[in-house]
């Protein structure tokens, strides 16, 4: 007896983790939402469930005091704000994302820790926040009119990703595609005729939509005819659009395709570096929410298509992907930067059992690199500033005008640093100098003529390289949650 149990004690012992994690980022999709063909989609009760749970999961691994990856000195019931940053784009799905998961991390007090939860004052009455001592989380919502949007979704406003991904189309690889599967598309006409005029609009040109208002459909509508569509052909329609997606987001010889894993890159290095550098180690943890076209381009820039074939394919809802920062042993000594490593784990949606696994990133096959390491590969495939994603994606974003002359040449504006938060203002002050007008006036007519110019220069992005017309481009609307 006692010496199974002390048998079983050392087991746990070895297995017990030595090692502290000083932050983390948390990069999360939205969860199940309403389809993109209806246009203003929403996060469903379901969503908001999905991305709960991950966030209650997250709130497990990194808060809770009794889980080995606890990060160091983080608050486990009571939110601190300089300890937490999140952040996403200002829409709908990806706000109410970031909150769901945010409502996770910290739960309100009343039912966790009813101690804390109420204040007293000066007359001896105590108050509680409303909703049982809701915890308010600071959420950043960003503007795709500010130069921060480019680090979660670098992706619009990017006419070069659009000339790339019209290569994409223009390949034998995807004609043919084209060509082979339209029959597979027009057999699901009958299924979907209350969805699109003419069976002609149901093509691998198509492919994410379709899928999408398709399986969004089996999930919701019981009544839809789209629930004869066997599970066969949803998993062949979800293929069709895994490989449609993919070969948009990411190819080895087009680095314009991916521009907005590298501004992601160089995000998830910012971040992290100034959880290392700051003297009180915050933010302890950062939470992103984005988009699948992030994930997939940045699966194919780490390299981790390489890895599983697994990353060829769309993240299901509510997937995440984390990146810790740890030094081995437990010890409570202060951080040591030449000891300090870095891991990337990801998982896939709610289910499927396997949970957070971690994975090798650029092809090193090793699953900790040094931070050293780790920067240097996420400094070479990274985009860094406003102004060189500008440049890169001859962009006409707004926020553009101020490192860009009226010939287009770069500015002073541009020395290569970072835009860093808040620093909005300093742009709009260059902005107004570079266009030596009135600015009210510029912004205004900035605005209204951006998604019009954008589209032209797409086009004319697209000659250059000798490609698709506008037409093909303009058809393309890259707003992919
Ligand atoms: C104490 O002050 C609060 C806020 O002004 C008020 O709502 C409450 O009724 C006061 N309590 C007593 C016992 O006076
Ligand atoms: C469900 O499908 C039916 C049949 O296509 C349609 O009439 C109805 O509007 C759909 N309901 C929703 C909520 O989309
Ligand atoms: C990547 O681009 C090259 C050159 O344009 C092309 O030959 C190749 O098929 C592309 N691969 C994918 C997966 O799109
Ligand atoms: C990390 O932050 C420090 C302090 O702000 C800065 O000097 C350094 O260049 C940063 N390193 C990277 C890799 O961004
Ligand atoms: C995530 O799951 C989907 C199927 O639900 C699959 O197609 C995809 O390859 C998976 N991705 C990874 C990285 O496991």
């Amino acid at each position: 007896m006692i010496h199974t149990s002390s048998l079983a004690l050392a087991g746990l012992a070895a297995t017990a983790v030595a090692e502290t994690i000083h932050g983390a980022l948390v990069f999360t999709r939205h969860g199940d939402r309403t389809a993109k063909h209806f246009g203003n989609w929403v996060l469903t009760p379901l969503g908001a469930q999905q991305v709960f749970q991950v966030g209650t999961d997250y709130r497990s691994r990194y808060l809770s005091s009794s889980s080995p990856q606890r990060i160091r000195g983080i608050s486990e019931f009571e939110y601190v704000p300089a300890q937490v940053w999140a952040s996403a784009p200002d829409s709908p799905v990806l706000l109410t994302t970031a909150n769901s998961f945010l409502q996770a991390l910290y739960p309100p007090l009343g039912d966790i820790k009813p101690l804390l939860s109420a204040q007293d004052l000066a007359n001896g009455s105590s108050v509680e926040s409303p909703l049982a001592g809701y915890q308010y989380v600071t959420l950043h919502g960003v503007s795709e009119d500010s130069p921060e949007t480019i680090w979660i979704k670098g992706d619009d406003e990017c006419p070069a990703i659009k000339a790339a991904s019209a290569d994409f189309k223009a390949s034998t690889e995807y004609q043919d595609r084209l060509a082979s599967t339209r029959d597979f598309y027009q057999s699901l006409y009958p299924l979907v005729s209350d969805l699109y005029p003419s069976a002609e609009d149901l093509s691998y040109d198509s492919a994410y939509e379709i899928f999408d208002v398709i399986n969004v459909m089996k999930i919701h509508n019981a009544s839809s005819p789209i629930q004869d569509v066997t599970d066969d052909q949803l998993l062949q329609l979800r293929t069709l659009a895994d490989s449609a997606e993919f070969g948009l987001n990411f190819n080895t010889s087009q680095a314009a395709r991916s521009i907005h894993a590298q501004t992601f890159a160089a995000s998830v290095l910012r971040h992290l570096n100034q959880t290392v550098t700051s003297a009180d180690r915050n933010p302890k943890l950062t939470v992103l929410a984005g988009s699948y076209d992030t994930f997939l381009a940045f699966f194919g820039l780490a390299q981790l298509t390489d890895v599983s074939p697994e990353f060829y394919g769309l993240p299901d809802y509510a997937s995440t992907m984390a990146f810790e920062i740890f030094t081995p042993g437990d010890d409570d000594s202060d951080l040591d930067v030449s000891a300090l490593q870095v891991r990337y784990l990801f998982r896939n949606g709610t289910e499927g059992g396997s949970g957070l696994r971690t994975f090798p990133l650029f092809g090193t096959g090793k699953t900790t690199l040094p931070w050293s390491d780790f920067v240097d590969a996420m400094q070479r495939v990274g985009v860094s500033s406003a102004g060189e994603w500008c440049r890169l994606c001859q962009s006409e974003a707004v926020f553009c005008a101020a490192y860009t002359d009226d010939n287009g040449a770069a500015t002073a504006a541009d020395a290569g640093e970072t835009v860093e938060r808040g620093s909005w203002i300093a742009v709009l002050v260059v902005m107004a100098v570079a266009i030596a007008g009135n600015l009210v006036w510029a912004v205004m007519w900035l605005v209204r003529g951006r998604r019009v110019k954008e589209e032209r220069k797409a086009a004319a992005v697209a000659a250059k390289v000798g490609s698709l017309g506008s037409e093909s481009i303009k058809s393309y609307g890259k707003e992919s949650v």
